[in-house]
């Protein structure tokens, strides 16, 4: 049996996969926040980076693709180890045992994913393909950006290049309350989810050892909260009035690449 087949038909390899597949969904969710929180900088700042990713064409499409193989494999992964460990648990008394003795975190760590997921494709249908506010998308209009977008030295979108407002849709997204407290339910939700998540991910990968699994227990507890702070800033500030517009995310011509 090659790795790859073992990984999927041991249970320890379920678990190898579910571990994998989560530290690339975290990498992605902490570049995507460090990304997202440009928009507290100019408009060329979020604008240029949007446009950025978006002129990668193929390369944007290889990282999609790898994005949702990683987040089926994470849900196929973590639906196989649950029905095996129900399987396994046997008595009702021990099963309560083990659900009084566990955190709170861990407890409710599929509800917390499947509320991730229902978030993500809200999200999706927001922001990515414009269906749930046709006018906060509306507003993702020309932006002509006023200074090159550079990455590690080089302009990889010049000046003067027209590009979508993001920074303009996003404001006005988290302008309406129930859009900006959803945001901020769902975020607050992935952050307990990761609470969990990245405790049995060190776990999994054998990264624990009795030493310090209280240190590591903390760190992570610290990291989630980072993120989670990280997140709110954005809606908060912005439905709180906190950040006011930036009167450049105004300035409006042509059309977006
Ligand atoms: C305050 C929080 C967030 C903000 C402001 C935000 C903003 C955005 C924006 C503006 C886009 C569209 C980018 C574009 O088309 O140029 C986007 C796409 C996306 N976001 Fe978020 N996001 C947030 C949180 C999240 C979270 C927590 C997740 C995952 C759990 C997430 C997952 C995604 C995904 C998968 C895409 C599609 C990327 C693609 O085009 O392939 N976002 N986000």
């Amino acid at each position: 049996m090659s790795l790859i087949a073992n990984l999927f038909r041991s249970s320890v390899g379920r678990k190898i996969l579910m571990a994998l597949t989560g530290l690339i969904l975290v990498g992605f969710v902490v570049g995507h926040l460090v990304g997202n929180l440009q928009i507290f900088g100019h408009p060329d700042k979020i604008n240029g980076y949007a446009q950025f990713l978006h002129q990668t064409g193929p390369l944007l499409w290889v990282a999609r693709l790898g994005l949702l193989a990683a987040v089926v494999i994470h849900i196929w992964a973590a639906t196989m180890l649950t029905l095996e460990n129900k399987r396994a648990r046997g008595p009702e008394a021990y099963a309560v045992k083990t659900w009084l003795r566990a955190s709170l975190a861990s407890r409710y760590i599929r509800w917390t994913g499947y509320i991730v997921l229902a978030f993500i494709v809200y999200h999706l249908a927001h922001f990515t393909l414009g269906v749930t506010d046709p006018a906060d998308f509306k507003d993702r209009h020309a932006y002509v950006l006023q200074e090159d977008y550079t990455v590690m030295g080089f302009a990889t979108v010049p000046a003067g290049t027209t590009v979508p407002n993001v920074y303009l849709m996003v404001y006005r997204g988290f302008e309406s309350a129930p859009v900006a407290v959803f945001y901020i339910i769902a975020v607050g939700l992935l952050s307990f989810h990761l609470l969990h998540g990245l405790d049995s991910l060190f776990q999994s990968l054998g990264l624990r050892s009795a030493a310090w699994s209280g240190w590591l227990r903390r760190l992570v507890a610290l990291l989630c909260l980072g993120y989670f702070l990280g997140n709110l800033a954005i809606p908060a500030a912005i439905l709180s009035g906190a950040l006011p517009l930036h009167p450049a995310a105004q300035v409006t011509s042509g059309t977006p690449n």
